[in-house]
């Protein structure tokens, strides 16, 4: 199984290209399923969810062929099969992103129960209730959902739009009732939506296709359906760079008082990571070229809680406890996302850090003299922030299971490389 051997302490700098958002390119795939016309995508992260997310449409019947690595044609003429496998969603949740568009076109969708998950129960109960109020109904049989719309005469097994009120803010289940209402009867109201970048992407995206939707970018979000979506047209729709990347590269070169332009990053989405990076003491800089950090110092301690866009985002709260750990004075970290979202913590105390949990909150006292040690990766941010620390320890660190890591970041070796750090990928 691969593994990551990081030599440390190095300091990064230099520039790293950002990738296509995983999260914008999963739901963006899946859109092509509301169309029986050629939807064009650009962008793409070469990272092992999309390449699930590739065979898993593949398999329903989906054409789809690259023009180039990172860029896609699918086309969901005719479909072979409206499931999910359990093989599939076991590995990648976001699966759940088809049952959406499946119902609204097709009448039916069969996706697996997620089940269990490393960093928490993560139901996608509000996935349901919202696609059953827009007339769907919904019976669990054999650790599969089934979605399905039945027949009413001439009518004929199509959502209805309805006013969906969101209890808590959900980023695929928005996703999911946006690309279902773009094709349902009549208006949707979605209230308490998502704002994060990645919704508004995929807003943009349905829009390209001929959906009527407004209030993009906000917590409300009024869909007209259409009986027909098109495809993209000749233009490939590019989707926006991953912020989460960019936040992992940049805070990267914080913790080890590195230079580091993120290539492409959109300040506007990192907001509050950034804002939490200058409480820290780093220097950042916005251009048109990217965002660009600076550490040359030491670090002071910060107190945040992750919350929905615009708030400090979950996917990088790993990374920032990694950074608190070299910050001078003591620093508390709520997740408020996620339970179980902490996984990172007993691998990085076994780093040297001085971390205690209470609650939901982590207490990090710094700055701690990071060393060399062997580690195991448990999720996709939990393995960055064990990357960060490792940068920052000194000798070798061996972290094992990084095919979390693969699942999201596209080519982080040979990025990290290229910014100085000592990194292989090994057997381990
Ligand atoms: C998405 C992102 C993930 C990110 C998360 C929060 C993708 C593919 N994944 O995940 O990287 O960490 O947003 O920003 O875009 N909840 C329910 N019932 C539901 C749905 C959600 O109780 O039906 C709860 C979840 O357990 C969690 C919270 O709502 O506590 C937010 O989850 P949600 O925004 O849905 O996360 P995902 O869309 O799965």
């Amino acid at each position: 199984m691969d593994a990551f051997l990081v030599t440390g302490p190095s300091r990064l700098s230099g520039s790293v290209s950002i990738s296509g958002a995983k999260n914008a390119a999963l739901p963006a795939l899946t859109a092509s399923l509301l169309t029986a016309e050629p939807v064009l995508l650009a962008g793409l992260p070469r990272v092992a969810d999309i390449a699930t997310m590739t065979r898993l449409l593949a398999s329903m019947g989906v054409v789809h062929h690259g023009d180039a690595p990172s860029t896609v044609t699918l086309r969901a003429h005719a479909i072979s099969s409206t499931e999910a496998p359990y093989e599939v969603v076991r590995t990648m949740r976001a699966a759940i992103l088809v049952l959406g568009p499946l119902v609204a076109r097709f009448g039916e969708g069969r996706v697996s129960l997620p089940g269990g998950c490393a960093i928490g129960v993560r139901p996608v109960d509000l996935h349901l209730k919202a696609l059953e109020a827009m007339g769907a109904r919904i019976a669990v049989e054999q650790g599969y959902i089934h979605a399905h719309v039945s027949r009413v005469g001439a009518l004929g097994g199509r959502l209805s739009g309805a006013d969906i009120a969101f209890p808590q803010v959900t980023v695929t289940g928005t996703e999911n009732v946006l690309m279902a209402a773009c094709l349902a009867r009549g208006t949707t109201r979605i209230t308490n939506a998502a704002v994060e970048p990645e919704v508004t992407d995929l807003a943009n995206l349905l829009v390209s296709m001929g959906a009527s939707i407004e209030g993009i970018g906000t917590a409300t979000l009024v869909i007209e359906g259409r009986e027909k979506l098109s495809g993209t047209g000749d233009r490939a729709h590019r989707v926006l760079p991953d912020r989460i990347e960019a936040g992992t590269y940049l805070a990267a070169a914080a913790i080890t008082g590195g230079d580091v332009l993120a290539k492409n990053a959109r300040g506007e989405d990192l907001r509050a990571f950034l804002d939490a990076l200058k409480a820290a003491g780093a220097t950042v800089t916005e251009s048109v070229e990217g965002v660009r950090v600076s550490v040359d110092g030491p670090l002071a301690p910060v107190d945040l809680a992750t919350a929905p866009h615009p708030g400090f985002p979950t996917d990088l709260q790993a990374q920032l406890l990694a950074l608190m750990t070299r910050a001078s004075g003591t620093s508390r970290i709520s997740e408020t996302i996620f339970e179980n979202r902490f996984l990172h913590v007993s691998e990085l105390v076994r780093l040297g850090a001085d971390v205690r949990i209470e609650g939901n909150t982590a207490v990090v006292t710094g700055p701690s003299r990071l060393q060399g040690a062997p580690v195991t990766a448990s999720d996709l941010r939990a393995s960055a922030a064990l990357v960060l620390a490792a940068l920052a320890a000194e000798g070798e660190t061996l972290i094992r299971r990084i095919y979390h890591l693969d699942r999201g970041y596209d080519a982080m070796e040979t990025k990290l490389k290229s910014l100085g750090a000592n990194v292989e990928r090994v057997n381990g």
